[in-house]
Formats: C-alpha cells, sequence, structure tokens
C-alpha cells in the first residue's frame, strides 16, 4: 500500500498535475497549473471518485495500482461529466472491465453520448441514495448546475468526506502534498475566486441550493476535484463558496477601461487617485487589452465597486471593454455599484454603449458619467474625481448599513 497518498482511514489522493496545459477548457489561463483530483476508497468494494484528463491516465493507473495492487475496481462514481474528470472512463474501463459505474439518470446519457459506453454495468442513483462498500457507506446528493446538470456529489458518511466535483476547487497544481495541513495554501484563495467567478460564476443560484442541501452533513474533509483537499481551512473554503455566490463583496473598486494612446487611461488615473483620496484601499486597474478577463472578472466578484471606461472604437465600444462587459452579463453578476467614462475623438457613441450596459446588468449607477472628447482638460478632471467621490460614499454608506 502507498501511504503517502492517504488522506484518512481508507481513502486515498490518486490525482494528477498538469503543469503543460495553457489554458483550461482552452480559455482560461494557468500560469500556476491545474490538478485533476480522483480519489480511492480501498474498502471491501473498492471504489474509484471520477477520473481524471486522459493524457494523465497512465500516471493515474500507475497510482491506483501503487494502492490496489492487481486487484479490481467495484465501483467507479462518477459525480461529473466534463471531460476533465471524465476524460479517463473509457480506459478505465478497458483495464477494469466489470466496473460498475455510479452515477445519475443524466450521467449515463453523457457517456454515452461522449464515450459510447451503453452497458449494463450502470448503478443509477438518486437523491439521497446510498451504497455501502464494507466499512464505507456513500450517500449522493444531486447538485444541478455545480457546474452541469449532471453534477452530484458523494458524501463518504464514514469519514466525513465530501466528494465535491468542481464545487471548492481552485486553479493551481498541488506541489508536494495535497492536504491544507500540509502545504501553504495563501496562492489558492485568489485562484479560487478566479476558478469559481470564470467557471462556475453563473450559477449562484444552483450553487445556492447545493449548499443548503449539504448544511446538515458534518463534513470533515472537502475532496474537490481540483486543487488542495480541504481538512483544517474546510469552513473558510464552504463560507468563501457561500459569499460567492450570493456575490457578496469586499468593499473596494475594480477601474477596468480600454486605452490606444492614453488618454481614456488619463481619466481612469484621476478617478483611482480621487478614490485613494477619499479612503478606498483595494483599488484594482486593469487595462483589458493586458489583463486577461479572467482575472477582471475574479476581482469583480471580489469587489462591490465597478468603474468601467472605453473610448469609442469604429463607432461602438473598445472591443476589449466590449468582450468584458458580455463576460460580465453572462454571469448575471449582481448588487454591484457601477460608474462609467468614455471618449471619443469625432463621434461619440462608447458613453451611450456603456450606458445600455448599465440597464442590462441592473446595477446600481453611481454620480454622473463621464465623457471626454480627444484629451483631458480640467473640467473632465473634476468630473472623473466628483464620480469617484460618489463611488467612494456610496461604498462607504453600504459598509455603515
Ligand atoms: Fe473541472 Fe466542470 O470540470
Amino acid at each position: 500500500m502507498n501511504a503517502k497518498n492517504l488522506i484518512k482511514g481508507r481513502i486515498h489522493y490518486v490525482g494528477v498535475n498538469d503543469r503543460s496545459k495553457h489554458l483550461f477548457e482552452a480559455l482560461w489561463p494557468l500560469p500556476g497549473g491545474v490538478s485533476y483530483n480522483s480519489y480511492l476508497i480501498d474498502d471491501e468494494a473498492v471504489t474509484l471518485i471520477d477520473t481524471v484528463d486522459v493524457c494523465y491516465f497512465e500516471v493515474f493507473l500507475e497510482k491506483i495500482r501503487s494502492i490496489i495492487g492487481e486487484r479490481p475496481i467495484q465501483y467507479l462514481v462518477i459525480n461529473h461529466m466534463e471531460p476533465d474528470h471524465s476524460g479517463s472512463i473509457r480506459l478505465i474501463k478497458h483495464h477494469y472491465p466489470d466496473i460498475t459505474i455510479v452515477g445519475n439518470k443524466q450521467t449515463f446519457g453523457m457517456i454515452e453520448g461522449f464515450y459510447g459506453i451503453h452497458d449494463d454495468h450502470f448503478l443509477e442513483v438518486r437523491d439521497n441514495d446510498s451504497l455501502t462498500l464494507g466499512h464505507h457507506t456513500l450517500r449522493f446528493y444531486l447538485t444541478p448546475m455545480v457546474h452541469w446538470p449532471e453534477t452530484m456529489m458523494t458524501f463518504d458518511e464514514t469519514e466525513g468526506a465530501l466528494f465535491s466535483g468542481d464545487a471548492f476547487g481552485c486553479f493551481g497544481t498541488v506541489d508536494g502534498g495535497f492536504l491544507d495541513t500540509r502545504i501553504n495554501t495563501d496562492r489558492y484563495r485568489d485562484e479560487m475566486i478566479r476558478y469559481y467567478s470564470n467557471i462556475v460564476g453563473k450559477y449562484g443560484m444552483p450553487v445556492q441550493r447545493a449548499l443548503q442541501k449539504l448544511s446538515a452533513l458534518d463534513i470533515q474533509i472537502i475532496c474537490s476535484t481540483h486543487g488542495p483537499v480541504w481538512t483544517d481551512q474546510r469552513c473558510q473554503v464552504i463560507d468563501l463558496y457561500d459569499r460567492m455566490s450570493r456575490y457578496e463583496a469586499d468593499k473596494g473598486v475594480v477601474i477596468a477601461y480600454g486605452s490606444m494612446y492614453g488618454n481614456t487611461e488619463q481619466m481612469a488615473e484621476t478617478i483611482a487617485a480621487e478614490l485613494s483620496n477619499e479612503g478606498i484601499r483595494d483599488i484594482a486597474m486593469h487595462n483589458v487589452s493586458k489583463t486577461h478577463a479572467s482575472y477582471i472578472l475574479a476581482d469583480i466578484f471580489k469587489y462591490r465597486g465597478l468603474i468601467i471606461g472605453s473610448p469609442t472604437y469604429s463607432g461602438q465600444l473598445y472591443p476589449d471593454v466590449d468582450f468584458l462587459l458580455s463576460r460580465i452579463l453572462l454571469r448575471e453578476v449582481k448588487g454591484r455599484l457601477l460608474g462609467y467614462f468614455g471618449s471619443y475623438c469625432w463621434a461619440s457613441a462608447a458613453a451611450k454603449r456603456l450606458g445600455e450596459f448599465a440597464d442590462k446588468s441592473k446595477f446600481q449607477l453611481v454620480g454622473q458619467p463621464v465623457e471626454m472628447k480627444q484629451a483631458i482638460t480640467p473640467a473632465v478632471t473634476e468630473q472623473c474625481e466628483q464620480l469617484a467621490r460618489n463611488m467612494a460614499a456610496a461604498l462607504n454608506a453600504q459598509t455603515i448599513a
């Protein structure tokens, strides 16, 4: 038996690290890589929880064999079908042909669709069903749309371990240890926010429903499919998810702007300086052409204030600003204080388009929008400073309330 992968009791970590991929889902940068976590319960009925990206199957299989040798696996529980976790199902089935795949009704349709597997080795579970493995008893909770419709979570009642799928996961490989008690977890908090805001962020209500469903469980360990295994820090992680899925955020302001030649950027700098004068300490400034949208979205989930700036470009918004706004609307972010500013050279358009975004977002509009022709003037400077003062006052008023 390989004791170094032991989590607790008979639960082992058999996940892998991906340090090669540049973009998760071919969209989201992975500067610190990502892990695909899978877990093995070495009980009378040996049980595997989720698999890994198929590129890492050989490493995965070796990890499994280092624990159970040539013994068979009886059950494969599939909590989530996105291929970063389901990608090795076909190869697992090839090596363990008698394995029974445990999932819900929606799972099996996807297994057939993705992998062409349709046999009688399926065990369909419904909400609150249980499965005894010998020493361990698993109970299943359907948690649709965290992050796909078939998503479920599996709770090991024997050890209090929640196999939570994507929930409570984060970007970043697990380097050396995987338990939160054995590694410095500082770098994972921001990556959990970035993971949540970009991957799961649209599904705040389903996450709230899932948290409600899990609230009566005595969770001792959270075994997510990405990032560390949470033990001592499990309550902080659950609290963070609770806040993010309610769209709650801290006192602070994101200023996201486009600027081709630095003129619109001068408006952003003026606003930021006045926010600071007004005592706002957390100001996250992003030039949308430089910062990947995934980091800006993460900050928008982090802070209550949002100020957007855009030049007029071909009679429209600056393209990268337009892209960011569409990402915000897609995630149905709620409860932000919004200010905006636009610029133009000969025909105004950006400020009008930002006004349309303000209407669609249903954010609370703060201050007067500022518009600039060509370059900053004392009058525009004063308007930018007034916008900043209004934003600071609105943030302070919310904090007091
Ligand atoms: Fe990590 Fe939704 O897959």
